[in-house]
């Protein structure tokens, strides 16, 4: 196994030399611990801790407290892994309003922050990296829209949406993004868009030509049952574990 990144200045030098990064979602210390150990170069704290540990619909209910009190627990838990967070929604709606979100972020200990968009976002982006905090951007399918977008749809299917795609990845490259998440996009698309920006392209369901794979913990340890992406592959079943473990117990416990 190739060493981990060590921090956030390895990711250029890992975009010209591979090979790809490995990326997860951590929301607790005992997740966060394991992963780190077991040498998952990145870990993020999405706002997808809305839906796998906090019970919502969606990741539009997910607020600033939330994001903090689970970057808290999860810096605890990290000796080496650099830590992405989630600005959730409706916290970055101006420049001023993103950057000191994101300085409390930081104060929780996030190495790097993350917003949901492309061109519209520069001066939120802008405000952020030019106060010294590392940004990683997130285009394509952006789950912070599906109420206005009306579903979990797929980006990048005609030119103009791929035209679209590009044109922001390259606002946000300019801008000073480090990564970007390429999320539920054609996968022809996302491999353009990595060869023509200087940032590391994190993707999730956009094929195999990005820098980096990003995918939910859960997705990948079975441990949320009740919906799984087609495009994550579980390598664990942890929730069959947790019932078959609970059922032992009730067993042990009328027996006694
Ligand atoms: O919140 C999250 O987990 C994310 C990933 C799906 C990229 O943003």
């Amino acid at each position: 196994m190739h060493p981990p990144l060590a921090n956030l200045s390895q990711l250029s030098d890992r975009k010209r030399n591979g090979p790809p990064l490995s990326v997860l979602t951590a929301y607790d210390y005992p997740a966060a611990r394991l992963l780190d150990e077991a040498g998952v170069d990145l870990l993020l704290v999405g706002d997808s801790l809305g839906m796998m540990v906090l019970g919502l619909p969606d990741t539009t209910g997910v607020t600033m407290e939330m994001m903090i009190h689970h970057t808290a627990a999860v810096r605890r838990a990290v000796k080496r892994a650099p830590v992405i967070s989630d600005l959730p929604y409706h916290a970055y709606e101006t420049p001023e309003q993103a950057l000191a979100n994101a300085r409390r972020l930081v104060e929780a200990g996030a190495d790097a922050v993350k917003l949901e968009g492309g061109v519209d976002f520069v001066p939120q982006v802008r405000a952020i990296v030019g106060a010294g905090i590392p940004f990683v951007g997130h285009i394509g399918m952006l789950p912070q829209s599906v109420k206005e977008e009306g579903g979990y749809k797929k980006k990048g299917r005609t030119p103009e949406q791929a035209e679209k795609l590009l044109q922001d990845a390259l606002a946000l490259d300019e801008a000073g993004a480090a990564a970007i998440v390429l999320e539920s996009m054609v996968p022809d698309v996302a491999s353009d868009i990595t060869r023509r920006i200087r940032a590391t392209t994190i993707g999730i369901g956009a094929g195999s030509g990005t820098d980096a794979q990003v995918l939910v913990l859960h997705d990948l340890i079975g441990a949320f049952p009740w919906f799984r992406p087609p495009f994550a592959t579980a390598r664990a079943d942890v929730a069959a574990e947790i019932s078959r473990a609970a059922r032992e117990y009730i067993t042990a416990c009328q027996a006694r």
